[in-house]
């Protein structure tokens, strides 16, 4: 899954390949002049994110419970550690901040593939007086409906949201955790174009993401929710493709061995 999760469970593709081959029965009645028969095999050589498919990574979360245990994938203790991290870097960026420096809360931020509003709970709604909402998945936005400091919400996937059509911002934050690898690069790159247009005057989108670390340096896909591990350099390439500059960068310390490492990137509007 997409949310912290061990490195080896992601690079065992012989068992993800084994389970996404569909069987050929052969058929016996087959002409043998007749052309052969279209093999619909995922094509080994695809792209990772080309596999992604959002009917498959909806009809995951929707199955899975709306405790921070589900949307952590199993990892609920990484919660405190990466929420702690998430608020360092905060405070460091609006310690360097000539718009938004500390002191006063930030007007509006937006928790993007938000869950449960884990992050709108633990750091967001403590920093930005109002917090919007985009999470697709409607059993996870009733757990946060109401709470203090909640402001829209948005049930759809970041592919299909506009909020420079539909959205209350200006935001002064915009953070996207554990989430875009459910869009494609091409996805990915829309999205983040959309984003200078509702970002207030020196505010930041922050990206905080899994890396893969996959040993000829490819990005991961992960077929148990649909999603794709990107590497750094993938990351830092399609930010520029974006139009955005990369202001911060930070790894994530303190989280349990065993799992892919966790990378915050801060951007603004080149
Ligand atoms: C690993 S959970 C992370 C939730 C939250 N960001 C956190 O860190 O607690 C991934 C979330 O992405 C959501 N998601 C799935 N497809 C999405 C899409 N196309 N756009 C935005 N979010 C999506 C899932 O429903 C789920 O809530």
């Amino acid at each position: 899954m997409f949310s912290p999760k061990r490195k080896s469970s992601n690079l065992d593709t012989t068992h993800v390949e084994a389970s996404k081959k569909p069987k050929i029965t052969p058929d016996e009645d087959a002409d043998e002049d007749s052309p052969a028969p279209e093999i619909p095999f995922p094509d080994p050589n695809a792209a990772p994110d080309s596999l992604i498919d959002h009917k498959a990574a909806l009809a995951y979360w929707s199955a899975t419970e709306p405790t921070v245990t589900g949307v952590l994938g199993g990892f609920p203790q990484v919660s405190r550690v990466d929420l702690q991290g998430s608020s360092n870097f905060l405070a460091k960026l609006r310690r360097s901040s000539k718009h938004l420096p500390p002191g006063k809360k930030l007007r509006r931020a937006v928790d993007c593939g938000a869950g449960i509003g884990r992050i709108t709970d633990g750091l967001l709604s403590r920093v930005a007086e109002v917090v919007d909402i985009v999470e697709p998945v409607q059993s996870f936005t009733d757990a946060i409906k109401g709470k203090p400091g909640v402001g829209e919400i948005y049930n759809v996937g970041l592919e299909a949201w506009h909020p420079d059509r539909e959205g209350l911002g200006p935001y002064d934050l915009i953070w996207n955790q554990w989430c875009l690898g459910q869009l494609t690069d091409a996805q990915l790159v829309q999205y983040l174009q959309r984003l200078p247009k509702v970002l207030s005057e020196g505010g930041w989108i922050v990206v905080k993401e899994n890396m893969s670390n996959h040993s000829l340096g490819e990005d991961v896909f992960d077929e148990e929710d649909s999603s794709v591990t990107r590497t750094d350099a993938k990351f830092r390439r399609l930010f520029g493709e974006s139009g955005l500059k990369l202001v911060s960068t930070e790894l994530q310390t303190g989280m349990p061995k065993g799992l892919y490492p966790v990378r915050a990137y801060a951007l603004q509007p080149r």
